[in-house]
């Protein structure tokens, strides 16, 4: 994330809006995925995928109703240990997507806060800029900048000065390289991280149906590929972090999805039953079956889901009164 930032106030026009499909997982037949193609055009063989911000709107009561409020306990003492600055915290937010992390803990810490949005989609963070948080806990000011940068770029003096780095949903799509640099930059930087809703690889249906296993081996192999982290994120990323001397506490963090969430269910299970079947076609058949089934039951307001996920918290050494 070393290049030159691009900053985004607010009131800035928002580029005109590419196709979106709204979407739920990381397959990659139309209307079944995660990961979209927001710009149909212009997206070449290689390039990252993009993710729909109707998607995470969908998601984002579900993530802060599930994020670990037992992290923060342990944050603000740390938080609390920081020199006073006249401009409060500067927090730094990873693969900022449309600025969710920011809505839910800005408000949950007391003070002043500055926050730096990174992101590598730079429709996404006219998202962030416009629909930052305003107030604290405290209801002191808060304010927001946006960068546009990939995380394997980032280096510990593009987070000089930060008293915090957060993520959300976003090591699980990170390669171990990229988890790498990211714990070696708050490292180097003496800052502490919070990096909460990886994917933990398990969920639970009701009522238990004798696919859900294949299904999720499936995904979770789809997630997996090309070297991304997938439910190993979080392992990788707790070892990366204690490998710098930091100290690390994990908590869990699921969703818990029923009747009055049936539409992110919705998404969540076509993209979820989707990405299985792009990794193993054989399933093709059954998934089929299985998948209209699970969505029968979803309308009918009886099915109920839990997806586990895992938030982390890394405790890095201070260094030279910089956090
Ligand atoms: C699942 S979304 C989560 C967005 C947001 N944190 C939230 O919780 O709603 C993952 C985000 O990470 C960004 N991202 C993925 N890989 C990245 C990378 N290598 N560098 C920077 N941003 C990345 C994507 O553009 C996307 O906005």
């Amino acid at each position: 994330m070393t290049e030159p930032a691009t900053t985004t106030r607010h009131g800035d026009a928002i580029p005109a809006r590419p196709s979106v499909v709204p979407g739920a997982g990381p397959a990659r037949r139309p209307g079944e995925r995660t990961t979209l193609r927001l710009r149909e055009t212009g997206e070449g063989p290689g390039e990252p995928p993009r993710y729909a911000p109707e998607w995470l709107a969908l998601r984002e009561p579900a993530d802060a109703a599930a994020r670990s409020h037992d992290l923060l306990d342990p944050l603000r003492i740390r938080l609390a240990d920081l020199p006073r600055r006249a401009g409060g915290l500067v927090v730094h937010d990873i693969g900022c997507g449309t600025g969710s992390m920011g809505r839910w803990l800005a408000p949950h810490l007391d003070g002043a806060q500055h926050w730096v949005l990174h992101d590598r989609d730079p429709y996404l963070l006219h998202f962030a800029a416009v629909g930052s948080p305003r107030s604290a806990a405290d209801g002191s000011r808060v304010t927001v900048e946006t960068r546009r940068g990939d995380v394997a770029r980032l280096t510990p003096e593009a987070l000089a000065g930060a008293s915090l780095v957060t993520a959300s949903a976003l090591l699980d799509v990170l390669t171990r390289e990229e988890v790498g640099a990211l714990a070696a930059a708050c490292a180097g930087a003496g800052c502490p991280a919070l990096l909460t809703l990886s994917v933990a690889g398990r969920v639970e249906l009701t009522a238990p149906h004798p696919m859900d296993r294949e299904i999720t081996e499936a995904f979770n192999a789809h997630q997996r590929r090309e070297g991304l982290l997938g439910p190993d994120a979080v392992a990788v990323a707790a070892e990366a972090f204690g490998e710098h001397g930091a100290t690390v506490r994990l908590n869990p963090s699921p969703w818990r999805l029923g009747p009055g969430q049936a539409a992110l269910t919705e998404q969540w299970l076509r993209g979820w039953v989707g990405a299985a079947v792009e990794e193993r076609p054989a399933l093709a058949e059954r998934a089929d079956r299985y998948l209209a089934e699970r969505l029968a039951a979803c309308a009918a307001g009886e099915l109920r889901v839990v997806v586990h996920h895992s938030d982390l918290l890394a405790l890095c050494r201070p260094v030279g009164g910089a956090a």
